[in-house]
């Protein structure tokens, strides 16, 4: 049999290039950074505001569009600050609102974008609001904020339904009244310091739209929502058979009963258009853990949000034919509305991608791994993991990374149980270690204590001993690094607008994907033979070193241009 490298002539245009420039959001590359891990400028081992401002020129050499913030609000830290006690504030850990000031307007001044994140679905327990209802009596104004319910049973000494929470254990806890008696219990989808808010109370909606006002006369360009698919509830709060916890449907395809209700989309209706009411392209990015695509394109319909996060992808194992049915499934669900489609590969929710593609299953979500759980084989993920980005990064849409990976960064897989913070290790008795390892804080200078990550050489999770050469410094300027392989694929998918280009399926075999992107030819080998490049075809770039032979090994991906 002969093999001839992707047959041009035989594309299949699945997606059509976007005419012109258009809104900013739409072809971006958004960088997550993760505030307690970044940059530490205080020195007391949590990274901070400061610490982010003064390493911002990062982004501007790594060539990425816009920074997305997760929450360095006023918090408990129960659940690394997306347990937010005030809504309006920056908890001192990270710095002031003067910090937060000076972080935009310095962003701004190197031309990035900033999102910050919003988390609507729970406050804290500390939050005033739930201490209120807390010392108010059962049917009182005050617990009507949150959803309390009297619990099942003779003396309501069961949960109110059979819900778990998304950390495991009950969804439910029982609070005690004020005559010391055990009374009703509250929803927490999350841990029991994150109680729900009920959304259908006009106190809560008025409240939030408040809350985007403030951040959007601060001047940020938009907002990551949190849990943006469990903000309604199923008013008939049904026990739920479906797989455990709350992302899932049942067999009927119904989902969770605190997932993907319809009412949740008018909240976002509103929003949109006190969006509009503010100068510049403000976006709404929707954190949706819905399984079906086709749903996930029902908040970025032209009325809703800007952009959905495209888990489907994230989950996709690392094989063609997977690959290649989740890019067309997703860039089909998001055309028919008219939205980008979206890319991420990794964040501070799941296995980081150099580790998760390095497993027998090649991807799939995993929530952490612990020092006697098989170990990735860290050469072939990252391997893969640079493959996986090259794809990635030459899809047409907008693209999420997140901190470190640009440092082809693992997982921290050897952490130990008593470093570990993330409430689900707890919750489910560890069980499952949670997603710690995936945030280490980051190595920048490969001779600096604590690599360049905190002033004091302090860090709140352990660095692991060889990150040394993943510092930035080791890699800067280092032909073949990851982290010059980022730089090379960002500045050549600016220069050729790649996130506004078409995409078109050229015939490969079947471990190839293969695919036109305006002339760039697009390929990535999943499979465990060599596969012949297009005849003549001029190299861009490619995730490994190539032979020069004309082929692309197992594991790679290359960018080129045919003859
Ligand atoms: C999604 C966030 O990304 C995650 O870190 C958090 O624990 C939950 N939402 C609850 O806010």
């Amino acid at each position: 049999m002969t093999v001839t490298g992707p047959q041009t002539t035989a594309a299949r245009l699945v997606h059509p290039a976007e005419p012109g420039p258009g809104p900013w959001h739409r072809d971006a590359v958004i960088y997550q950074v993760y505030p307690r891990s970044w940059a530490d400028a205080d020195g007391d081992g949590v990274g901070d505001l400061p610490g982010i401002t003064a390493r911002l020129r990062h982004l501007v050499e790594l060539g990425v569009d816009a920074v997305w913030l997760s929450p360095f609000y006023p918090s408990p830290q129960a659940d690394a600050g997306y347990d937010i006690s005030d809504h309006r504030d920056v908890d001192p850990l990270f710095g002031s609102l003067a910090d937060a000031d000076a972080l935009l307007a310095r962003a701004h001044e190197l031309g990035l974008k900033v999102i910050v994140d919003l988390v609507p679905n729970h406050t804290s327990d500390e939050h005033p609001w739930f201490a209120a209802a807390l010392a108010s009596r059962p049917g009182s104004p005050e617990r009507a904020r949150y959803v309390f319910r009297d619990g099942r049973g003779h003396g309501g000494e069961l949960p109110p339904t059979n819900w778990s929470s998304a950390f495991g254990g009950a969804a439910w806890t029982r609070v005690v009244e004020a005559d010391g008696r055990p009374g009703q219990w509250y929803l927490h989808v999350f841990d029991r310091r994150q109680p729900d808010l009920n959304w259908d109370h006009p106190e809560v909606r008025a409240d939030f739209e408040d809350v985007l006002r403030f951040w959007l006369d601060r001047g940020v360009d938009g907002f990551r929502v949190d849990v943006a698919s469990g903000l309604v509830k199923d008013p008939t709060m049904p026990d739920w058979h479906g797989p455990l916890r709350v992302q899932g449907v049942d067999t009927d395809g119904r989902p969770h009963p605190a997932r993907d209700q319809e009412g949740v989309h008018e909240i976002y209706r509103a929003w949109r258009l006190l969006l509009e009411e503010h100068r510049g392209d403000r976006v709404l990015v929707a954190e949706a853990w819905v399984a079906d695509l086709d749903r996930v394109a029902r908040y970025v319909r032209p009325d809703e949000m800007h952009q959905a996060f495209n888990f489907a992808y994230l989950l996709t194992p690392w094989r063609a034919a997977d690959l290649r049915q989740t890019i067309e499934a997703s860039l089909r669900a998001n055309d028919a509305v008219g939205a980008p489609t979206t890319w991420v590969l990794s964040n501070h929710d799941v296995v980081r991608h150099a580790s998760r593609l390095g497993t027998p299953a090649r991807g799939g979500r995993m929530t952490g791994i612990g020092a006697d759980d098989p170990q990735p084989d860290g050469p072939l993920g990252l391997r893969r993991a640079r493959a996986a980005t090259l794809l990635m990064l030459a899809l047409p849409g907008a693209a999420y990374l997140y901190q470190g990976e640009e440092l082809g960064l693992p997982e921290h897989t050897t952490l130990p149980d008593g470093a570990r913070q993330d409430p689900t290790f707890v919750r489910t008795a560890g069980a499952e270690k949670g997603r710690d390892g995936a945030r280490v804080p980051i190595p920048w200078e490969a001779g600096a204590p604590a690599y360049g990550f905190s002033t004091s050489g302090r860090s709140w999770l352990p660095q692991p001993r060889e990150w040394a050469r993943y510092a930035v410094d080791a890699q800067r300027g280092v032909p073949g690094s990851t982290y010059e392989l980022y730089r090379a694929a960002l500045r050549l998918r600016r220069e050729r607008h790649l996130g506004r280009g078409d995409l078109r399926w050229l015939d490969a075999p079947e471990d190839v994907v293969a695919f036109g992107n305006g002339d760039l030819v697009v390929m990535a080998n999943t499979g465990e033979e060599p596969v012949p490049l297009p005849d003549g075809a001029r190299v861009l770039l490619a995730s490994d070193d190539l032979p020069g032979d004309g082929t692309l090994p197992p594991d790679t991906a290359a960018w080129v241009v045919p003859a």
